[in-house]
Parts: structure tokens; sequence; C-alpha cells
């Protein structure tokens, strides 16, 4: 049966979801969900003419379309860790349900647990026993060794590394192309800059960049 599905975020990681969803429906033998539309509170006008130019409808800012459909199923296509659980707990206090998308050109490995509303990306290499909580977004070409722990909202951006047995707490964004080294523990709130190799712990709420990564005092955050 095809289920229907609402994409918030009109932005770069919503049409990558966009993306994500159109390839689980190609490449299974009928289409899973029907994309509804896209909503998002402030789109660009570029943003709105990316979306018409591939046949989807903007459906209004995330009030509009709370009320024009009750309890649908919804992904949330936005990167930013601390937006996304604003908007989580906003749809999911609404009776809405999260999709939980796994491009089907990731690798997943066995005994890998994927939490609700998350979003696997093409190209991502998930190894085995690995658990994302709910709501984890892994970029393309990201790479997430044995047994490592993401905890809910984690966002790892493109092309990082993230090695084996590692824990990160919720809410952290792992930059593009970033490495974290095997068994290493990640506090919640921490912002791991693009290109930076983790080689300690790291604290809650601090931003790191750079090889080895210590702490970024100029940080504007999330
Ligand atoms: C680390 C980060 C959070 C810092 O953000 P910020 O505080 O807004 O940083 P700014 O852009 O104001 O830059 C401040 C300084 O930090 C430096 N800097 C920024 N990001 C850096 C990084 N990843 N590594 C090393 N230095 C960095 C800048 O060059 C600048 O230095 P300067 O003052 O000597 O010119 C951000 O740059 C980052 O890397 N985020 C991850 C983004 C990502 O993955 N993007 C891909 C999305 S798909």
């Amino acid at each position: 049966m095809v289920e229907d599905i609402v994409v918030i975020g009109a932005g770069g990681f919503g049409r990558e979801t966009l993306d994500v969803i159109e390839a689980i429906n190609t490449a299974s033998s009928g289409a899973i969900w029907r994309i509804v539309g896209v909503a998002d509170d402030a789109p660009a006008e570029i943003q709105l003419e990316r979306i018409a130019a591939r046949g989807y409808e903007y459906l209004g800012n995330m009030e509009t379309a709370l009320q024009r459909f009750t309890c649908a199923t919804f992904t949330v296509g936005i990167g930013a860790p601390r937006a996304r659980v604003k908007l989580a707990t906003t749809f999911e206090d609404a009776g809405w349900k999260p999709a939980t998308l796994v491009h089907p050109d990731a690798v997943v490995g066995t005994n890998s647990v994927i939490g609700e509303g998350s979003i696997v990306c093409g190209g991502v290499q998930l190894s085995t026993e690995t658990t994302l909580c709910r709501y984890v977004h892994l970029n393309p070409g990201a790479v997430i060794g044995h047994d490592a722990l993401l905890g809910e909202f984690v966002s790892v951006n493109p092309g990082a590394v993230v090695s084996g047995e590692v824990e990160i707490c919720d809410r952290t964004l792992v930059g593009a192309g970033a490495v974290i080294l095997q068994g290493l523990f990640v506090g919640s709130d921490t912002v791991i800059g693009a290109s930076a190799c983790v080689t300690r712990d790291l604290e809650p709420n601090v931003t790191v960049v750079g090889v080895p990564a210590r702490q970024h005092l100029e940080a504007s955050g999330t």
C-alpha cells in the first residue's frame, strides 16, 4: 500500500530527502511512498523554484501543513539538530508519525538498529552492530564503524568517519569529512567542525576544529 508522506524542509537536505524517497520507490516493486509535498516556514525563492521544478507542491509553513493534514507521516529534512528536535516534537505532538528512510544504496551491517525518524542517504556505510537512535541523519558517504552508538538527532555530514565503538550523544553534529577515532565518547550538543580529527573524548556543548581537534572559541553554535 502506498503511504502519503510530507517532507519538512525545502533546503538542500530536504531535497536530498526527496532523493532518498524517490530511490526507495524506484528500488521497490511498487511505490511505497507518495510525496504529498514540502513544508517550510521560510523558504527562499530559489528553494521554491527547485521544489516546483521537481514537480512537488510547496504546502506552506508548518502551521498550514498541520492544519491541512491530520496525522500524516512526515520526515524532517533539516540538518541542524536543534531545529530538527523542535519540528519533530511539534509534528509528533500533533499525532503525526515519523518515517524511517534508508536509501537502497546504503550498506547496513548485520544487527544494526535504525531509530524511527532517521534518514540514511545513498553511499552511507553503516557497519555491523551499530545503533542509530531516533531522528539521526547520515549524509551521503558517511561511514559509521562497528558497534558505534549515535544518540537522538545526531547529524553526520557528508564523508565523515565515525570509527568503531564510538558513542555520540544527542544532538551532536559531525561536520563534513571529520574523523572520530575509535572508542571515543562525544558529549551531547557538540559540533565537530568540517575536516576535524577527534583524538580524545569530547565534553558536551563544545565546538572543535582542526587536526587534532581542539576547542573552537569563536563558535557561533549550530
Ligand atoms: C566549526 C564551525 C561550526 C565553525 O562555525 P563558525 O563559528 O560560524 O565559524 P566561522 O565561519 O565564523 O569561522 C571562524 C573562524 O574559524 C575558522 N573555521 C571555521 N570552520 C573551520 C573548520 N571546520 N576547521 C578549521 N577552522 C575553521 C574560520 O576559518 C575562521 O577563522 P579566521 O577567524 O581565522 O578567519 C563550522 O565552520 C563547521 O565546520 N561546521 C560544519 C559544517 C559542515 O559540515 N558543512 C557541510 C554541510 S554539508
